[in-house]
């Protein structure tokens, strides 16, 4: 199959790459000349500074220039092209509704392509990207209104999560298309051939509506599993006697209906999807005059998480942030990504700055230049001044009155011997991933413990005793 993937983006790319695995002419198509050279070159640095997964590079040198094509412009391939994959943004807008504006103008520039073209072969326009219920109907009436001929439209929803975007795409759980005619099916069965009548993957055909209300019930759903465990599951084991957080979730998880993923608990879920797509569901279902009730507790539920441990460290822990420096660790959404989009980080970090404090010193393995994009503007607020940039964990905890962890990097798991050798108490420990398995070792140190999932654990007093159990004595000079 000849197939267009427009938009090369953390959907697009992947998509792209995979697709062409398969022995389709994949043309990878975006309007931003320096995305594509950087594609072009192969080299492994370049891609991953648009979209870092792993494999991803390797799976474009593989193919490139055989099956895997880049370019800017598709004028002359979209005459004969049997499938375009729309995987543009729809970032969304501040009453919660999608913002189509990038979707639509990539629709309309589309259509008029193929309204022009001479051949009558059947094309198909799918959605991949996430969009609102209906939208697949909107692109129907705009390649009607350019008067394209011989045309369908379908949903395809991308279900990767980030990280593993690569490996999801050979081998998903799922394929869901929403299509309206069996042809459309047809050419559509061609394109994922690997997958139809797989005995694990799912393969389902559907209506495009449903398809689309697919997407949104799966990140909804995810969603509201892990404000579960975040707003009940350490609310229980905060507030009540004697309640062990990793017992609690082995034992509630090992039934075989409840999943273990989402059951860890943490301040908050970010990325660009779920805060975003529960937005839209609330606003589309509010629109339709349906109930959120439901969604609306969950959208809230995850947004006090991301702040509630700087409100804890000031009413259980009595820290005063007003003039402490904190050391922040964790920056991305969560661990292997550089992505900040709707991280935790971004809201910690409004909260701190809000309570005062001079300094917040940041770190990230991966993150520190998408950190630099978002906070390194002073002129936008000069508050953003007080953020500086480290290199190490170790170097963010110089100097530091508190340390708070918010992102789930491995490499933090042994964060407590650097702080015995960094910093010295009274100090105050954040832990809003659950990531010191050996906490308790710090507390008899005399650092003042604060994670979610645990209540307050103030630091042991630290008493020093002579050897002998002796009596110091103090000799007034003669
Ligand atoms: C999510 C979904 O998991 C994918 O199925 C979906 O396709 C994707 O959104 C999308 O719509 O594109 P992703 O955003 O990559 O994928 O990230 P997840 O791994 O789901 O994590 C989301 C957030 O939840 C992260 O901040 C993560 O740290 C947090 N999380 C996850 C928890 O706090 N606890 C958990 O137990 C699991």
């Amino acid at each position: 199959m000849k197939i267009i993937v427009v938009g090369t983006g953390f959907v697009g790319l992947p998509h792209a790459a995979v697709l062409s695995e398969a022995g389709h002419e994949v043309y990878a198509y975006d309007i931003d000349p320096q995305k594509i050279a950087a594609y072009e070159s192969c080299d492994r640095s370049q891609i991953e500074y648009y979209v870092n997964e792993p494999g991803l590079a390797a799976a474009i040198a593989e193919t490139h220039n055989r099956y895997l094509f880049f370019t800017t412009d598709i004028s002359e391939i979209a005459r004969d092209a049997d499938v375009f994959f729309m995987c543009i943004n729809t970032p969304p807008m501040r009453n919660g509704a999608t913002d189509l504006s990038y979707y639509l103008n990539a629709a309309h520039d589309i259509a008029a392509l193929l309204a022009e073209r001479e051949s009558d072969n059947r094309v198909i326009l799918v959605n991949k990207s996430t969009v609102p219920v209906g939208t697949a109907r909107v692109l129907e009436n705009i390649l009607k209104e350019h008067g394209v001929r011989n045309f369908g439209v379908a949903s395809n929803p991308e279900f990767l999560a980030q990280g593993n975007a690569i490996e999801g795409s050979r081998r998903p759980d799922r394929v869901v298309v929403g299509a309206d005619t069996e042809e459309d099916f047809q050419i559509l069965r061609r394109v994922y051939s690997q997958f139809v009548n797989h005995v694990r993957i799912k393969y389902v055909e559907t209506t495009p509506e449903t398809a689309e209300s697919i997407k949104y019930m799966g990140n909804t759903l995810l969603l509201t599993y892990i404000s579960f465990w975040n707003g009940v599951g350490a609310r229980v084991a905060e507030s009540l006697p004697n309640v062990r957080m990793e017992d609690l979730k082995i034992g509630v998880t090992a039934d075989g209906r409840i999943s273990t993923w989402g059951s860890y608990v943490s301040n908050g879920a970010g990325g660009s999807c779920f805060g975003k797509d529960i937005q839209s569901l609330i606003y589309q279902l509010n629109q339709a005059g349906a109930s959120t009730d439901l969604l609306q507790a969950v959208y809230n539920i995850n947004e006090y998480q991301k702040t509630y441990l700087v409100d804890r460290a000031i009413h259980e822990a009595n820290f005063n942030f007003n003039q402490k420096t904190v050391a922040l660790l964790g920056l991305a959404f969560k661990k292997r990504t550089n992505d900040m989009r709707d991280s935790a980080a971004l809201k910690a970090v409004e909260a701190l700055l809000g309570k005062g404090v001079k300094e917040i010193r940041a770190y990230d393995p991966l993150a520190m230049e998408a950190a630099q994009e978002y906070w390194f503007n002073p002129e936008k607020n000069h508050l953003l001044e007080r953020i500086t940039y480290h290199e190490s964990a170790q170097e963010a905890l110089r100097g530091s009155d508190a340390v708070f962890i918010s992102t789930d990097w491995e490499e933090f798991r042994g964060l407590s011997r650097t702080i015995e050798k960094t910093v010295a108490p009274p100090y105050l420990v954040i832990d809003g991933r659950r990531m010191m398995p050996d906490y308790e070792m710090l507390v008899e140190k005399g650092y003042d413990f604060l994670a979610v999932g645990s209540p307050f654990l103030p630091g042991k007093a630290v008493v020093t005793q002579s050897s002998d159990n002796g009596v110091a004595v103090e000799l007034e000079p003669a």
